[in-house]
């Protein structure tokens, strides 16, 4: 498969999500362990439900890619902005390595830094905000240390294996953020 170096960080690449990647989403978002984490363990992902899904990302214009290793050139998850709202230039992250053996290495937070850093550089957006679940604790450390605040929270919104947790919301401000890759790439003013 090939990949396209749309937005290069220190450990990962982003490329334009693909179609041929379906069967890959399917599985990992299969994956009890990625799948609860994210809310989709419900949900019946077989390939022909995450084609429909995938397309529909490309039919929206969402600006969602694949996080690929950038010694390997491998597909290690997914992320991206969704509901993106160019009117209050507002829109949603969400993001997921499903390869396991690349969790807690950093791949997260690169992937994280460069969406953001799109979002607010190249989309002109005002903020971009998330939603996670309480329980999610690597993930809250990761949106904590790239500088999204905690805006409040849906109490008991996730309900699971008959315990109750909040939907914690965060957000960024572009002011709030620090380029890591568009800046240095764009021209100085003459
Ligand atoms: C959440 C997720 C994206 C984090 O990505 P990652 O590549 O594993 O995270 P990073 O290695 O960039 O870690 C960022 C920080 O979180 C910490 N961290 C990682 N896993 C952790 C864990 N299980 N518990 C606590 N902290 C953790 C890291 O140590 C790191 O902090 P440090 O720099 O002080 O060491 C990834 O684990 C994942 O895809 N999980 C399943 C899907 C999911 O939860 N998506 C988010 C839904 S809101």
């Amino acid at each position: 498969m090939k990949y396209f170096k749309k937005l290069i960080g220190e450990k990962c690449y982003l490329s334009p999500i693909s179609m041929e990647d379906a069967a890959q989403y399917s599985e990992w978002l299969s994956d009890i362990e990625v799948g609860i984490d994210l809310g989709v363990y419900s949900m019946q992902l077989s390939l022909p439900k995450e084609e429909k899904i995938l397309q529909q990302m490309i039919d929206k214009n969402e600006y969602v890619f694949g996080i690929i290793d950038k010694e390997t050139d491998t597909l290690i998850g997914n992320c991206g902005l969704h509901n993106v709202n160019n009117v209050d230039g507002r829109a949603e992250f969400g993001i997921f390595i499903g390869d396991k053996l690349y969790w807690s290495k950093g791949f997260g937070k690169d992937a994280t830094q460069l969406i953001l850093d799109f979002g607010f550089n190249i989309l002109n957006l005002h903020a971009i905000y998330l939603q996670v679940f309480e329980y999610n604790l690597a993930a809250i450390k990761l949106y904590k240390q790239v500088g999204f605040k905690k805006a409040g929270a849906f109490r008991e919104a996730k309900l699971i294996g008959g315990r109750k947790f909040d939907v914690i919301l965060m957000d960024i401000l572009a002011e709030e953020y620090t380029s890591v890759f568009i800046q240095k790439k764009i021209p100085e003013q003459p």
